[in-house]
């Protein structure tokens, strides 16, 4: 039975204790905490995962507990609602949004199909349960080149909501009957070209990583092929990947363009490596809506609780499972 007596949380005020209290109350509750790696680096370090959006979805269908805590932003904490349905899915503030996710509802994708009748319709995870439910096959930035190259050549796709991410697949598959959405991640298309292109001209010897959301995406491949960066150096990546490669890497200095969050993960797991960001302002507003305080209060008084209608989530789970039996997501950092 969970002590929930002390209910009185202040959200702007934290015990200093508060990571004990976090780490009982989550055992009282049955719970494992899952933060992805754009979260504050307190609450990184509190989770028992960190991890990408899939990574962490699937963590959540597999996991014992029957209560997941998810630090993150709303539609992943609905990515682990479907996919573990009977379980209890909580975020500790349900108003942290995703300004890529707001780019198309069920609504629109179901108008842009009527417009392409036997289209394959492909989504990044950034997107409702309510869209998930009209897509064929969900896709993230670590498996769209696999999901999309699955698809029969013959067959017209239209690909949602990520307009970079959409032209990052199409120039590798070559892929010339796709359609894209111009949605985009307010934090990552700030992250343009004419930055990477001055961080890239003052750090000659470092190399890069670069989210495929990323506005500079394009900029990045055309410095490669103009011969600024030389393509060894390059890597266009998921957050998950990210830390694959963090980890490798033997380099002195990585220039990384994505949410700041990352960086914390990427240090972690080296250390011997400097791990800078090519654009400071590059953070998320509503990652950072997660602090310890709503993490402890979530935990006290079990909100707030993400539901998803029976049947949404049965459509849904059908498009995110078809993509994990193409795709391998990234592993996740304990
Ligand atoms: P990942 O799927 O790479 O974790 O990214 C999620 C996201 O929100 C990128 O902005
Ligand atoms: Fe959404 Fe962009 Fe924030 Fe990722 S960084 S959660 S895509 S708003």
């Amino acid at each position: 039975m969970v002590d929930v007596t002390d209910t009185a949380v202040n959200v702007d005020v934290l015990p200093s204790d508060w990571q004990d209290q976090v780490l009982s109350l989550a055992k009282a509750r049955d719970a494992v905490i899952l933060a992805h790696n754009y979260q504050l680096p307190e609450i990184q370090d509190i989770a028992h995962h960190t991890g990408d959006s899939l990574g962490l979805s699937r963590v959540a269908a597999e996991a014992e507990a029957s209560t997941i805590v998810f630090c993150g932003v709303h539609f992943m904490a609905e990515s682990a609602k479907i996919l573990a349905y009977e379980k209890t899915v909580l975020i500790p503030d349900a108003a942290a949004g995703c300004s890529l996710a707001e780019t198309i509802n069920a609504d629109q994708l179901r108008a842009w199909k009527a417009e392409h009748p036997g289209a394959v319709v492909v989504s990044y995870v950034n997107t409702t349960a309510e869209v998930k439910a009209e897509t064929d096959i969900c896709c993230t930035s670590s498996n769209a080149v696999d999901v999309v190259a699955s698809i029969p050549s013959d067959q017209d796709i239209l690909f949602c909501p990520d307009q970079f991410l959409g032209a990052h697949v199409q120039r590798l598959t070559g892929r010339e009957n796709m359609h894209i959405w111009m949605g985009e991640c307010h934090v990552h298309a700030g992250i343009n070209g004419a930055d990477l292109k001055d961080r890239v001209e003052a750090e000659p010897e470092a190399e890069l990583f670069v989210h495929p959301e990323c506005g500079c995406a394009t900029s990045a491949l055309y410095l490669v092929s103009a011969g600024v960066v030389p393509q060894e150096r390059t890597k266009i990546l998921s957050t998950g990947g990210m830390i694959d490669a963090a980890r490798e890497t033997t380099a002195e200095k990585v220039l990384v363009a994505t949410e700041t969050g990352m960086l914390h993960q990427l240090q972690k797991v080296n250390p011997n490596t400097i791990f800078e960001p090519v654009n400071r302002a590059a953070v998320c507003k509503y990652m950072k809506m997660i602090t310890p305080a709503k993490l402890l209060r979530s935990l006290q008084e079990g909100i707030d609780e993400v539901t998803v209608e029976r049947d949404i989530a049965d459509r849904a789970r059908t498009s995110v499972e078809r993509m994990i039996s193409i795709g391998t997501p990234s592993p996740t950092a304990e």
